[in-house]
C-alpha cells in the first residue's frame, strides 16, 4: 500500500467525532446529570462524567433525541426546575421530570467546550414551535422568546448552529412518522422559515433510519426535491451487531457504512444535478454505532418508569475494533461527511458508563474514538495499492485491512489509523512513506486481545486498554503486524519533532512505547 502527501481526500471535519445525548435510559439523569452525586458541580452535573467526556474528545454533541425528541415541548424543560413539569414520555414509555432542558444542557455544552447540535420535533409538533424554540436559544433579547430566555438565566443568545429538522421521521416507530412527501413539504417549510430568521443556521433535513429501510433513497430524493435550496445536510443513521452471531460481516461493518454514504451522495448530487445547482448538500451521520438490537425486547413491551435502565450495552475489543472502523470510513469521507454522532453518550449504547452514587468508567469503545479524535489532523489522504480480501456474507469480498491516515502540513506528522477485518488471519501492513521524505514512529498503539470477547467493567475498568503495536520504518517502509481483529493508530514524525529514542533514531526501528 502507499500513501502520498498529494492525494488528500479532504480537510478533517472535526465535527465528525461528534456524540450524542437523548433524554433516554440513564444518559441524562443519573448519566451527566447527577445533583447528589460525589462530584456534581452547583448545577448538579457529574464532573466524573464531564472529565471522561473531554478525555473522549467528542466535538459536537446532538440533543435531545432521538426518538424522545418526536414527542418532546422543549418549553417543559426551561425555567425554574421547581416549576417544571413531569410528563409522560411516549418513545421510551418513560417518565420524564425535565430537571434538564434546553439552557441545561447547552449551559453544559458551553463549561465543557462542547458544540451543542439541536434536534427539533417535528413529529407531534411542527412549524411554529420550531420558529419558537430557535427564537428561544438565538434571537437577540428585545422580543418576547429571548426575553423569556434572558428571564430564565442567559441574556446573551446561545448561537447555536446545527439544527436538525426531526428525527427519523421516516421510521414507523417515531411519534408523528410520515410519507417522504409529508416530511419533504415540513422541512421545506421549516428550512425556508428558519432560514429567514438566520440564514447561516446549518439545517439537517432527516435522511433514513438506516439503508435498509424500505424507502431508502426514494426518501433522500423526494425530500431534497424540495427542501434543496432550504438545507444544508441530510442525516443517516445506523446501528451494527453480528445478525446471527455472523462476526465476519460484522468486522466488515465500515462496508456499509461506506456504500449507504456514496448512496446518500449520489442521490443528493443527482438532486444537484436535476436543479443544475453546485451546492453540495452533506451527510450528518447523527446517529451511528454498535447496537446490540437483538437483545432489546423494545420499547412497547415497558412500563413507564422513571430513569430506567435502558440498552445499557457492554461492549467487546472485538466491538471496539467495528468502531474503530467505522470512524476510518468516516474519515474517509471528509469530503461529503460534515458531522457524524456517536449514539449515545453516556449508559445508553455509550462509550461511558456510570453508576449511580458510584463511579464512571470508559467501556472498549472509548479508546479508539478517544485515540483517534486526538491524533487525527490535517487533511485526510486516500491510501491505495493491494489488499488481500477476507469473504463475508453480508456485503461479498471485502478489503481485509481498512484504513485511512491524516496528515497534518505544518508538523509533518502523519497518523495511519488500520483495521485488521479478519477474524482469524493475521496480516502485515507495507506501507510506503517514502514520498513524505525523513520519518519515525512517534507511537503505535493498538486495540487487541486473544480475549475478543473481553469487556471492561465496574471492577475491573482497565482490562481493555490501548496496548502497544509492533511497527518498523525502514527506508520510507512501514510495516506493521495487524493481528486478527485488532485497530491500530501508528503516530509518525518527521525525526526533529519525534522524541530522540536510540530506538527511534536507529534506522530499523521498533517501537514498543505506549503513552495515553
Ligand atoms: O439512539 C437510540 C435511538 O435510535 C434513537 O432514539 C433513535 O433516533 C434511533 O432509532
Amino acid at each position: 500500500m502507499s500513501l502520498s502527501p498529494h492525494f488528500v481526500v479532504g480537510p478533517l471535519n472535526r465535527r465528525i467525532f461528534g456524540s450524542f445525548v437523548e433524554h433516554m435510559g440513564r444518559c441524562v439523569y443519573t448519566g451527566i446529570f447527577e445533583p447528589d452525586h460525589p462530584t456534581a458541580d452547583e448545577h448538579g452535573f457529574r464532573q466524573d462524567v464531564a472529565a471522561l467526556v473531554v478525555e473522549l474528545g467528542a466535538t459536537i454533541v446532538r440533543y435531545p433525541g432521538g426518538n424522545f425528541v418526536s414527542n418532546y415541548r422543549w418549553e417543559d424543560g426551561v425555567g425554574p426546575r421547581e416549576e417544571r413539569p413531569t410528563r409522560l414520555d411516549l418513545a421510551w414509555r418513560s417518565i420524564e421530570t425535565n430537571q434538564v432542558g434546553t439552557d441545561d444542557f447547552l449551559a453544559w455544552c458551553e463549561r465543557l467546550g462542547l458544540e451543542p447540535m439541536m434536534a427539533m420535533n417535528l413529529g407531534t409538533r411542527g412549524l411554529a414551535e420550531a420558529i419558537d424554540l430557535v427564537q428561544y436559544v438565538n434571537a437577540e433579547p428585545g422580543t418576547d422568546l429571548a426575553d423569556r430566555r434572558a428571564a430564565n438565566g442567559r441574556i446573551k443568545p446561545w448561537d447555536v448552529r446545527v439544527w436538525c429538522l426531526g428525527n427519523e421521521m421516516d421510521g414507523p416507530w417515531q411519534m408523528g412518522a410520515k410519507t417522504p412527501e409529508e416530511y419533504a413539504r415540513l422541512a421545506e417549510e421549516v428550512g425556508r422559515a428558519l432560514k429567514r430568521f438566520d440564514p447561516t443556521l446549518e439545517l439537517v433535513a432527516c435522511g433514513s433510519s438506516n439503508r435498509a429501510m424500505p424507502t431508502f433513497g426514494t426518501w433522500e430524493r423526494v425530500v431534497l426535491e424540495r427542501a434543496f435550496d432550504h438545507v444544508d445536510h441530510i442525516s443517516a443513521h445506523v446501528y451494527y451487531e453480528p445478525h446471527g452471531g455472523d462476526v465476519d460481516s460484522f468486522l466488515a461493518s465500515g462496508e456499509d457504512m461506506d456504500r449507504f454514504i456514496s448512496s446518500v451522495v449520489a442521490t443528493a448530487d443527482h438532486i444537484a444535478a436535476v436543479k443544475q445547482s453546485d451546492k453540495r448538500i452533506m451527510v450528518s451521520f447523527d446517529e451511528w454505532n454498535v447496537w446490540f438490537q437483538e437483545r432489546f425486547g423494545g420499547e412497547a413491551s415497558l412500563g413507564f418508569e422513571e430513569g430506567r435502565e435502558l440498552i445499557r450495552d457492554v461492549y467487546s475489543v472485538l466491538d471496539a475494533v467495528v468502531v474503530g472502523s467505522l470512524l476510518i470510513t468516516l474519515m474517509r469521507h471528509t469530503d461529503r461527511v460534515a458531522m457524524a454522532c456517536q449514539a449515545q453518550l453516556v449508559n445508553v449504547i455509550a462509550p461511558i458508563l456510570t453508576v449511580p452514587g458510584g463511579p464512571a468508567w470508559r467501556q472498549t469503545i472509548f479508546h479508539p474514538f478517544a485515540l483517534t479524535a486526538r491524533h487525527a489532523k490535517g487533511v485526510v489522504l486516500s491510501v491505495g495499492g493491494d489488499i488481500p480480501s477476507v469473504a463475508t456474507t453480508a456485503y461479498g469480498d471485502v478489503d481485509q485491512i481498512w484504513s485511512t491516515a491524516t496528515w497534518d502540513r505544518e508538523s509533518g506528522a502523519l497518523t495511519i489509523f488500520a483495521v485488521n477485518r479478519s477474524r482469524t488471519e493475521p496480516c502485515e501492513l507495507n506501507l510506503d512513506l517514502s514520498a513524505f521524505g525523513d520519518l519515525a514512529v512517534e507511537e503505535h498503539l493498538t486495540i487487541h486481545d486473544e480475549d475478543h470477547t473481553a469487556t471492561n467493567t465496574q471492577d475491573d475498568p482497565e482490562r481493555v486498554v490501548p496496548q502497544p503495536g509492533r511497527s518498523t520504518l525502514e527506508v520510507g517502509h512501514l510495516r506493521a503486524t495487524l493481528p486478527a481483529v485488532s485497530w491500530h493508530c501508528i503516530r509518525i514524525t518527521p525525526p526533529a519533532t519525534a522524541p530522540a529514542t536510540a530506538a527511534q533514531t536507529s534506522p530499523n526501528v521498533t517501537t514498543e512505547g505506549f503513552s495515553s
